[in-house]
């Protein structure tokens, strides 16, 4: 008798490839409405899990739920090359592996960083509204009128995978470009950008500032007053990241005040339910969270994590092992 599949706990709706991919290999129990999941529901599910399949939504695995899992749950995977929300100490501990999805959602969410800083700097979503609004009167030479981003010097905060495809992307813009990680990359993966081993150096170089990290204790509120303050006046921040990353009092304050330009923002502290505050200004582009979301990256992202449990229920060492 072959042996039973392993029993798989899916947290959210997965592209259709996927789900039927993972229903063959594994006695899956799949989320079909998609609902986002209570942290309780989540571990009345997992009871006699053998693995569980996560997004960066499920908050719960860094506030306790990882304690509270029954013994049978060996390795949870996150469909999200952020894992911050995955309390990683407390998986070793119950010696249950983790694994996120690295590399296959680089471009598309590269490319919304791009997104963020043209639609910023040239008032797409005031533009976008004007013309569903039916307000578009008149063509003008003197307004609406937004910035260039062309030629302009972009500071990234967080070289690495992310941050190194929206260099590269930049380099097209001629852009003028300035780094800040905590090591220097290999200079083949800076695009020509300029190493600055404090975030503070760089600042008054960022005409635009590109928010790129993953979301750590020591990142988190990072853009702050006092570093907005060391940009120059009228600058841009994008941020396709993590909200926390930013103290939203402070780019609240500074978009008001006009001591930034406006901003791009993909990703909010407390999403989907976002600081208010944001919708009321006509500087900030706003989107939902949508790095990683295409068809063919969202499917990417999902054979990857499939990827890492097969290796792992295989007895081999999944790629993307963080534990
Ligand atoms: C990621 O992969 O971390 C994206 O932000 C989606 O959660």
């Amino acid at each position: 008798m072959a042996p039973a599949l392993p029993r798989l706990l899916v947290t959210r709706r997965l592209p259709k490839a996927t789900e039927s991919r993972l229903g063959k290999t594994y006695q899956a129990r799949l989320n079909a409405d998609d609902h986002p999941m209570s942290d309780a529901e989540i571990l009345d599910a997992a009871a006699d899990s053998d693995a569980l399949l996560i997004t960066s939504m499920d908050k719960g695995f860094a506030t306790g739920i990882i304690a509270k899992l029954p013994p049978s749950v060996k390795i949870i995977a996150t469909v999200s090359v952020g894992y911050e929300h995955v309390d990683i100490a407390a998986a070793r501990e119950r010696n249950i592996a983790v694994t996120n999805t690295p590399d296959v959602l680089t471009n598309a969410t590269a490319d919304i960083a791009v997104l963020l800083m043209l639609g910023a700097a040239r008032g797409a979503h005031w533009g976008a509204r004007m013309v569903r609004e039916d307000r578009w009167n008149s063509w003008s030479l003197t307004e609406p009128l937004g910035l260039d981003v062309t030629g302009r010097r972009l500071g990234i905060l967080g070289m690495g995978r992310i941050g190194q495809a929206v260099a590269k992307r930049a380099q097209a813009f001629d852009m003028e470009l300035h780094y800040h990680n905590r090591r220097p990359v290999a200079p083949d993966l800076a695009f020509g950008a300029r190493y600055h081993a404090k975030l503070d150096d760089m600042l008054p170089y960022c005409d635009f500032l590109s928010i790129n990290c993953a979301s750590t204790p020591e990142t988190r509120g990072i853009v702050n007053e006092r570093l907005i303050a060391k940009m120059p006046h009228g600058a841009i921040i994008v941020n396709s990241a993590r909200g926390d990353i930013i103290d939203d009092d402070a780019l609240i304050g500074a978009l008001k005040s006009g001591k930034l330009a406006a901003a791009g923002l993909d990703v909010f502290r407390n999403e989907p339910k976002i600081d208010s505050r944001y919708r009321s200004l006509d500087n900030v582009f706003l989107l939902p969270h949508l790095g990683s979301a295409t068809h063919d990256t969202r499917i990417a992202m999902g054979m990857r994590a499939a990827d890492n449990l097969d290796a792992f229920f295989a007895g081999r060492r999944p790629q993307d092992l963080l534990t």
